[in-house]
């Protein structure tokens, strides 16, 4: 009935389901490090001989050789890297090999593993956030003053400097980066020493092992120790928010890539042609940044799911948590990297953009504001007297600095010809220089901050 699947027997089932090798072998080199930092301190705490101790180094050290060289070998009835370490160590030198384990467990060696791949992933991340930045305020610095329409609900509203747009990128990323740096200090523990759940009766040294692998101290509670991995999940929640802000870069890029808007001009280099339409140059990189970031939100959510009731201490659904980490680690660097990529390659269309700022009624609430500041209106009143001025242009088929001033006196009797000063969108722009503002003198006082963050010389 359930056919050839079980024809196998339950055993190669079991083994199917309970290895963890085909993934956890990304381990290896942080399986070897703990495991070189654990003997050192086991011969310094004379739990094992200096001489046993040195046969161990050796062997782990070749079999470092051997994985860098040759790749890990999967054997799914050695489970896990652990045990791979541990059965080649005892092929090389023998029974001896079997003192490594001594006062430790799988369930602390694999928190302490998978602790310091994550710790690796998170500096490797700020890494590519920081070349990322760079690529947004140096194309800032070069679109200050480049005019664009701003939007609210994807509708023109006010015009603003591209560079302003650019850099509001660089503020969501500055706070991505600032959770990757808050997560790694948290978790910046070691729990080597904790062993199966409860500590070892061995005269362990937890803080040696601590300094020897670069944590800050060891774990205070051994139940803990092996049984949580919120410092994965802070991985995948700062990696959602990441993609997230990613997401909404790549989508503005798919929009403006697009005839309609023609803001942009993707790079050969990052957009794909169409097998039977000669004409296209498809966005595709950006799409793709946008849909990883549907995978990377959905790894975090099965991690979440996996730990969510799990009593104390280990349980072996946590073996579970490195495939979502490692694929949504993969798709991240590849989104960050494509964005820094496009960023800095992207040709803008600093005409194109200002055509459509100024073809939208762009300036009406600096009409409005004008009508407030210079002929003391109520802003209500003037809010009506502008949609007045909209409805004519709009008939008119033109832009509201090509009304005449009979035709704005006809709407309103205290409008003046000073009016003409505060219509063009780079006098809008100008205008907002509150802190913070679109601006070009702000936009550059911003870009001037984040080149100093960045170390870049101003
Ligand atoms: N492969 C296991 C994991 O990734 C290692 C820990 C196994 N511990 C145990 N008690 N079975 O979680």
């Amino acid at each position: 009935m359930w056919g050839g699947r079980f024809a196998d027997g339950p055993s190669s089932i079991m083994r199917e389901i309970n290895a963890s090798i085909p993934f956890d072998k990304k381990l290896w080199r942080q399986d070897i490090r703990a495991s070189l930092a654990h003997v050192a301190m086991l011969a310094d705490q004379k739990i094992v001989e200096a001489e046993d101790a040195t046969k161990i180094v050796d062997g782990l050290n070749q079999i470092a050789e051997e994985y860098e060289t040759g790749g890990v070998p999967e054997d799914l009835d050695l489970e896990d890297i652990h045990m791979h370490v541990e059965a080649r160590l005892s092929e090389i030198i023998g029974p001896v090999a079997g003192r490594l384990h001594t006062a430790r467990s799988r369930n602390d060696q694999v928190a302490t593993d998978f602790r310091l791949w994550v710790r690796e992933a998170m500096e490797m991340v700020d890494d590519a956030l920081d070349a990322l930045q760079k690529a947004l305020v140096s194309r800032a610095e070069e679109h200050a003053d480049t005019i664009m329409p701003g939007f609210t609900h994807l509708q023109s509203a006010q015009p603003v400097s591209l560079g302003h747009h650019l850099m509001a990128y660089y503020e969501m990323v500055r706070r991505d980066r600032s959770r990757f740096a808050d997560a790694r200090k948290r978790m910046n523990e070691s729990p080597l020493g904790a062993a199966a759940l409860a500590g070892t009766g061995f005269a362990i040294d937890r803080d040696k092992t601590a300094s020897m692998l670069g944590f800050d101290n060891p774990t205070a509670n051994s139940l803990d120790s092996v049984s949580d991995r919120d410092f994965a999940l802070d991985y995948l929640m700062a990696a959602t928010q990441c993609s997230l802000h990613l997401s909404r870069l790549a989508e503005e890029f798919v929009i403006w890539a697009s005839q309609p808007f023609g803001f942009i001009k993707l790079p050969d280099s990052f957009s794909t042609g169409s097998s039977i339409m000669p004409q296209k140059r498809n966005p595709d990189a950006a799409e793709l940044v946008r849909g990883h970031s549907g995978r990377i939100a959905g790894a975090m959510n099965a991690l979440v799911m996996t730990m969510k009731g799990l009593p104390l201490a280990y349980s072996k659904d946590m073996q579970d948590d490195k495939p979502p980490v490692f694929e949504a680690h993969d798709l991240l660097g590849l989104s960050i990297a494509a964005m820094t990529g496009m960023i800095a390659e992207v040709e803008f269309s600093g005409n194109r953009m200002r055509a459509l700022a100024e073809s939208g009624f762009s300036t009406a609430t600096d009409f409005a504001d004008w009508l407030v500041r210079e002929a003391k209106l109520p802003f209500r009143e003037a809010h009506h007297v502008t949609g007045a001025v909209v409805s004519l242009a709009e008939e008119q088929g033109c832009g509201l600095a090509d009304l005449t001033l009979e035709q704005y006196q006809a709407i309103d009797s205290r409008i003046d010809e000073r009016v003409f000063d505060v219509l063009s969108v780079d006098a809008s722009v100008a205008s907002r220089s509150s802190y913070g503002g679109t601006a070009p003198d702000q936009v550059r006082v911003q870009i001037a901050k984040a080149r100093q963050t960045l170390g870049l010389e101003n």
